[in-house]
């Protein structure tokens, strides 16, 4: 189809002219076109709160995860500019497309720190900064300024109160989470951590030595037979895909106890607020289906991010000004 009936069906996603649209794309108007302003018809419909037009072009096959050139996706114009009804058909569409194709599942790394890590990162060498951990292609395992994040899912976890409560956390990092969980009268600390040096590090720290804590060395996935069941389970590995952590998930309830509370580093797709969303959403409805509900607590984390946090470092794996951490534990009503 020529460009100017392209821009003709950007113009009419942008005016909200569904009937226009209609025809448009009946006489094979491109869904996908991105325009002049690098814009295509849904960021345009989205931008203006036009859900209709939302809908209908999304019915048409235009995709919902396209992005613009500086990384923005229809989702984030609806966001950006308060159109809840437009939000909520992307979210929905965004969700499901998920749930049926897992297109993002497949290549999402737990983590944006990790989009593109080496698969063999337990292999490589790491290297230790003063506040961070870095894999052998300068991309950050951990940084410091994820203290008040680990400190907030400490507290989340070991939130049961009660003595000598009994934790499970799988990847030590540099420690913050883990040193936050000592701070609580817990009874039982068990730590799984696979790459070697991360693991010499924690014994040289004098982790091992420490009388509530069990260290696990390897991986979980080869742990997991030695494990019982826990007051506290947090889940922050580095490497892995979306779809470890769901394998992780699928363990959750023999792992966790009936009022266990379980949390897990919340970094999917922390460089794009709309996907962002879609993740959280996304998470929460597989663990539904396991029986947990999920809370997600916002956090402001503008203040923990100045550009010097990110001084020789790859990738800047968060660049959200909220993080949602997440709560989760055994639905009343499914238990
Ligand atoms: C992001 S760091 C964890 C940071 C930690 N929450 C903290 O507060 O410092 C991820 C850790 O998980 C470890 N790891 C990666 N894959 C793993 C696996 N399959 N099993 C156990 N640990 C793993 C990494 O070596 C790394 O130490």
């Amino acid at each position: 189809m020529s460009k100017p009936s392209n821009d003709l069906l950007c113009e009419a996603a942008r005016t909200g002219d569904v009937s226009t649209l209609t025809s448009l794309i009946a006489v094979g108007a491109d869904v996908s076109y991105f325009d002049d302003a690098n814009l295509n018809p849904l960021m345009h419909a989205a931008k203006h709160g036009h859900a209709d037009a939302v809908r209908l072009l999304l019915s048409h096959g235009a995709p919902w995860n396209a992005i613009t050139p500086t990384g923005i996706s229809a989702g984030d114009f609806a966001m950006e500019n308060s159109h809840q009804d437009a939000f909520d058909v992307l979210l929905n569409a965004g969700v499901q497309s998920e749930l049926v194709l897992g297109t993002i599942a497949r290549n999402t790394r737990l983590d944006s720190k990790s989009s593109s890590v080496s698969s063999d990162y337990l292999e490589e060498r790491v290297r230790f900064g003063e506040d961070r951990i870095m894999d052998s292609e300068s991309k950050a395992v951990m940084m410091s300024w994820e203290l008040p994040l680990m400190e907030a899912h400490a507290r989340a976890i070991c939130s049961g109160g009660g003595d000598g409560l009994s934790v499970l956390n799988v990847g030590f990092g540099i420690g913050l989470v883990d040193t936050a969980i000592q701070k609580y009268n817990v009874g039982k600390h068990t730590i799984i951590e696979a790459h070697p040096e991360v693991f010499d590090r924690m014994l040289k720290q004098g982790w091992g030595e420490k009388e509530n804590v069990k260290i696990l060395f390897g991986k979980w996935q080869d742990i997991l037979p030695q494990l019982e069941s826990y007051d506290g389970i947090f889940f922050d590995t580095y490497g892995e895909y979306y779809e470890d952590m769901r394998q992780f998930h699928q363990h959750l309830p023999k792992l966790l106890k009936q009022d266990g509370i379980y949390s897990y580093f919340n970094g999917l797709c922390g460089d794009n607020a709309f996907f962002h969303v879609v993740y959280c959403q996304l998470v929460a409805l597989e663990l539904a289906n396991l029986g947990y509900s999920t809370q997600f607590i916002p956090l402001p984390v503008r203040d923990c991010l100045s550009d010097r946090v990110w001084e020789g470092v790859k990738q800047k794996y968060w660049q959200l000004d909220t993080y949602h951490l997440p709560v989760c534990q055994l639905d009343c009503d499914s238990s």
